[in-house]
């Protein structure tokens, strides 16, 4: 067969229809230029699935009269001059063929209006080229209708014929996803039907309620997370559903790089891997995130319809993104085990006389264990806690130690995880994620212990990567127990201290001043209910006779306990905040460790790699004293 040269109409038909596949790849264009003018108030119209009728009206500054005429020829733009811009495009616009692609399989009218315009153009274009032009009354912005889209491309229509509804299903899909990421208002009409769908909202969390419904919203964790230099990610945002919500209708992922609605199968898989881990079986997660990068770190030119961007160093990008979420999820309140431990192995009183399960609590065998590395109670009855501390406890009975040895089915409790969804908490997490600190938390979450250093100055080592760090243990275990108490917030285990210890006893000790508060059981049940502290009166004293459990095989630091009731009767009681904040740091002081053991500082330090979210204050606290390539480089001069 012979070759021949296309005709120039049948090559720009081929060519649009590569760049236009579907109504809904006319749609994201249109769009596409409305987010690139600034639009904030965007109104859709489809018809007859987008085949009929397509039309994008904003609010956004609007086309040069002048320009209108080579606005649909091919390779006109506003946006890039030279191919160097293409390393810093931040326009989602760049190659100027939308417009004149679709002007070559149906017809283009646009009416637009500058600022500085007196009246509004409208204009109507065929093939690339303008038809007609007139003024006409009309505010600042644009209009563009696209009509009878592949008119004259019968092949095309014969393959998409009666998908009406399913193209207009696409469309609306990609309009609520940029409605996410985008500041402002965008609606949406289908058919010249009554009202049209509208999506509108202060925040992004705003607009995923009203596009997926509050089944999505209500369980959403925030992420922010700082960036890496190193690769060129400058920040990540967004929303991901946590470990209790249950969808079996399929993954939701909307990425954004750069503001440009992008699909990226390395973080979907990386990010669908970590939720296995963290929801059943059948289970889909809800992810809504915003990456922010260099922009000469990533290459925009990659598809036809734009829809994928080559990352540079995309491997290190998605482990970052996902190490980030994994430490949301594993700081999420949900889906743990909880237990109930003897404060004193010869207590007086049965591990299992303690809070008795309710008919709507759940054992073990109901439960999905999520996190393999958390010991059953016997591993650690078996080893039981010694006071350590010289401090009036309730004596010991050698016989009664025997208790540790009850039957698994008896000693240990598995209470149901009850959400708690109180403002001033939820304030309080706010506080720790907006300092947290994506580099730190890094180093944290994958460190290997080496040993301790120095239990004076309580310095550990510690190496991440090719690194080495001394870690100040007393100072990050606060933060650690802080965020413990904080987010297991009326789901503790419990610390039984028997009868009981007197608390003004307590705070004699403490050598300071002050009395057992009257507020402490005024309060007593709510300390009870959040925090299983228990403060009863008895012999007309009060006395304390149970502590929430916050680390598994950790020996509270018992001499801190004065201390502690010294915390307790300085909180301002009146203030919800500032009150259950101060109880979680009581809390977390209290269980700071005191000249502790190579293995309890292990424990301390194991429990921040699952459940720490490093924030900036702990920047001084762990400290970089050698890295690998650093010592090659001193000892190979040698
Ligand atoms: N809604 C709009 N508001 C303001 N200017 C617009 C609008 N739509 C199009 N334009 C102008 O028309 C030009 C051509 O648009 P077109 O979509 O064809 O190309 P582009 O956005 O520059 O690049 P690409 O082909 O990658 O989308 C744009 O560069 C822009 O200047
Ligand atoms: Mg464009």
């Amino acid at each position: 067969m012979r070759i021949h040269r296309l005709d120039p109409d049948v090559v720009s038909k081929v060519a649009a229809t590569e760049i236009i596949g579907s109504p809904v790849n006319a749609l994201k264009e249109i769009l596409e230029n409305s987010l690139d003018a600034g639009a904030t108030n965007i109104e859709i119209a489809v018809k007859d699935g987008g085949f009929k009728l397509l039309q994008v009206t904003d609010n956004g500054d609007g086309i040069d009269q002048e320009d209108l005429a080579i606005l649909c020829e091919r390779h006109t733009t506003s946006k890039l001059k030279t191919i160097k811009d293409l390393e810093t495009m931040d326009t989602l616009g760049f190659r100027g063929e939308a417009l004149a692609s679709i002007s070559h399989i149906s017809h283009v009218s646009v009416v637009s209006k500058t600022k500085q315009a007196r009246t509004a153009t409208r204009a109507e274009y065929e093939a690339g080229k303008m038809t007609s032009q007139k003024p006409i009354a009309g505010v600042q912005g644009t209009v563009i209708a696209i009509k009878d889209l592949f008119f004259n491309t019968p092949s095309r229509v014969k393959a998409l014929k009666g998908r009406s509804n399913e193209e207009y299903q696409k469309i609306l899909d990609v309009v609520c996803r940029y409605a996410i990421n985008y500041a402002g208002t965008f609606s949406c009409r289908r058919d010249n039907s009554g009202q049209p769908y509208v999506i509108a909202g202060a925040t992004a969390k705003d607009k995923i309620r009203r596009v997926y419904g509050p089944s999505v919203a209500n369980d959403l964790i925030e992420i922010n997370l700082e960036g890496d230099e190193s690769i060129g990610l400058k920040s990540v945002s967004g929303y991901v559903s946590n470990a209790d919500y249950f969808s079996k209708k399929g993954a939701n992922f909307i990425f954004f790089v750069n503001d440009r609605l992008v699909s990226s199968e390395a973080l979907r898989r990386g990010i669908q891997k970590l939720y296995s881990q963290y929801v059943p079986k059948g289970a889909f997660p809800f992810v809504f995130l915003s990456l922010k990068i260099e922009s000469d770190r990533i290459d925009v030119n990659v598809h036809p319809s734009k829809r994928e961007v080559r990352i540079l160093d995309e491997t290190e990008v998605v482990d970052t993104v996902v190490a980030g979420i994994e430490q949301y999820l594993s700081n999420q309140d949900a889906g743990r085990k909880y237990k109930v431990q003897s404060f004193i192995a010869s207590s007086s009183m049965p591990i299992n006389s303690v809070d008795r399960p309710t008919a709507a609590q759940k054992y073990e065998h109901h439960l999905v264990r999520t996190d393999p590395q958390q010991s059953t109670l016997t591993s650690f009855a078996r080893t039981p806690i010694k006071p350590r501390e010289n401090i009036n406890l309730p004596p010991s009975d050698e016989e009664s130690s025997e208790s540790s040895s009850i039957p698994p089915s008896n000693d240990h409790q598995v209470l149901e995880f009850k959400p708690m969804a109180l403002a001033s908490i939820a304030a309080l997490k706010q506080e720790i994620s907006d300092h947290s600190s994506t580099k730190l938390t890094k180093i944290v979450t994958n460190h290997s212990y080496i040993g301790l250093v120095d239990v004076s100055k309580s310095l550990a080592a510690i190496q991440y990567d090719v690194r080495l760090y001394l870690i100040d243990y007393h100072e990050m275990s606060l933060h650690l127990f802080y965020q413990i108490a904080l987010t297991d917030l009326a789901n503790f285990g419990t610390v039984s201290l028997g009868d009981g210890l007197a608390i003004a006893d307590l705070l004699e000790i403490s050598g300071k001043a002050v009395k057992p508060s009257p507020m402490l059981l005024t309060m007593a049940p709510m300390l009870q209910d959040y925090f299983r502290i228990t403060v009863k009166e008895k012999d007309n004293q009060m006395v304390l006779t149970q502590l929430p459990l916050l680390l598994e095989n950790y020996n509270l630091p018992v001499a801190r306990l004065p201390d502690f009731f010294v915390d307790l009767t300085q909180l301002e009681w009146a203030d919800e905040q500032k009150c259950l904040g101060g109880i979680c740091m009581a809390l977390a002081k209290l269980h700071q460790p005191v000249a502790p053991s190579a293995s309890e500082v292990e424990t301390i330090l194991n429990s921040a790699k699952r459940r720490l979210v490093a924030t900036n204050q702990l920047g001084s606290s762990i400290v970089e004293i050698a890295n690998l390539p650093g010592l090659y480089r001193v000892f190979e001069r040698c």
